[in-house]
């Protein structure tokens, strides 16, 4: 299937693309932001993505003198530019349709494979999820990270099954949910907890969340922070992130006086509150655009960071499941 990159013309009018500046892409792909920036402005990029599979189209993209592509999570973003600041980081969420459409990637139920879902294709597997964890904590995902109703029904479904053989393939695993629960409507009764599974498998709210941390750290003053998201969960902590950050606290009184914490100046500034959403046109000519947001926020001047245990976003996420049954 072709790969459209969501929302570019709205992500590049956010970036309003400049001669001499330094783009961070975090979530390189297929390269269709990458190159779309490389094309608008004599600009440098820095691409990251922690998906070895990208590695061909980096090699095409790497005529470019002004391209440059580093194979991490977005979340060492700060790490990895060694105290380099730049001028915008733009991050588009989630799985690519390439790694969705490759059936030996484990992302898609509809493409039998092994039960795999790692974006870095290093560390435990969706099959590993499924076979060792707890009763308990495949409901508790399944639930916080798949909004998934019947969460402790299908949890119980697979360990049954389990006993019975391990579950390695999408397939099986979809085979197992479907027969379980049966089918209501248009949507697979496995899409949810697929869904889950991935988000689970590569830390998916963990890596936004210590993202944005990051990429305030490398931003420049004017610096813009443009995030594409494609689910509730994920544009949650975005929203959440730029509202404390561009909040002024209260003035304060006599009798209630502003915090230290609470004291500094915002560290973004919005041009909306509300995200931006794609054309219809861009609906119609890829359904997967649909849910997608797009959130922007404006660096303003370099200042001490106010503590991060403090702007926390409260996003559900499940830290302490057990490996060891
Ligand atoms: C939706 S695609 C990006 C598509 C890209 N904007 C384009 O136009 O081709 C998301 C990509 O980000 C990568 N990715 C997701 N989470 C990541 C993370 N935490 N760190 C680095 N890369 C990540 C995935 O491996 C995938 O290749």
């Amino acid at each position: 299937m072709k790969h459209y990159p969501v929302m570019l013309p709205e992500v590049l009018a956010a970036l309003g693309p400049r001669r001499g500046e330094t783009y961070l892409d975090g979530t390189f792909g297929n390269g269709g932001y990458s190159q779309a920036m490389l094309e608008a402005a004599e600009c440098r990029l820095i691409a990251l993505d922690q998906d070895p599979g990208v590695r061909s189209r980096v090699e095409e993209l790497s005529q470019n003198p002004r391209f440059r592509f580093i194979e991490t999570p977005f979340s060492a973003m700060d790490q990895v530019l060694g105290g380099a600041t730049v001028d915008a980081v733009v991050l588009d969420i989630g799985v690519s349709s390439m790694q969705i459409d490759q059936g030996e990637r484990g992302f898609s139920f509809m493409r039998a494979g092994p039960l795999d879902m790692r974006m870095s294709q290093s560390g435990p597997s969706a099959s590993d999820a499924i076979n060792i964890l707890s009763e308990g904590d495949l409901s508790r995902i399944f639930k916080v990270y798949g909004e998934e109703k019947q969460a402790t029904r299908i949890a119980r479904l697979i360990i049954r099954a389990r006993d019975e053989a391990a579950i390695t393939t999408t397939d099986g695993l979809a085979e197992i949910i479907e027969r379980g629960v049966g089918r209501r409507g248009k949507i697979h009764p496995a899409t949810r907890v697929f869904q889950a599974l991935r988000i689970f498998i590569n830390d998916e709210l963990g890596e936004l969340y210590r993202g944005l941390l990051a990429a305030e750290k490398i931003l420049n003053p004017g610096g813009r922070l443009i995030v594409v998201t494609f689910h509730s969960l994920e544009d949650r902590i975005v929203k959440k992130f730029l509202r404390i950050r561009s909040e002024r606290p209260a003035s304060g009184s006599r009798y209630m006086p502003v915090t230290q914490e609470a004291a500094f100046t915002p560290v973004f500034e919005l041009r909306s509150r509300s995200a931006v959403l794609p054309s219809e046109r861009e609906v119609s000519e890829n359904p997967r655009s649909r849910s997608a947001k797009l959130r922007v926020g404006i660096r303003t001047d370099l200042q001490d960071l106010p503590s991060i245990e403090d702007l926390r976003p409260r996003a559900p996420v499940v830290t302490d499941y057990r490996w060891a049954s």
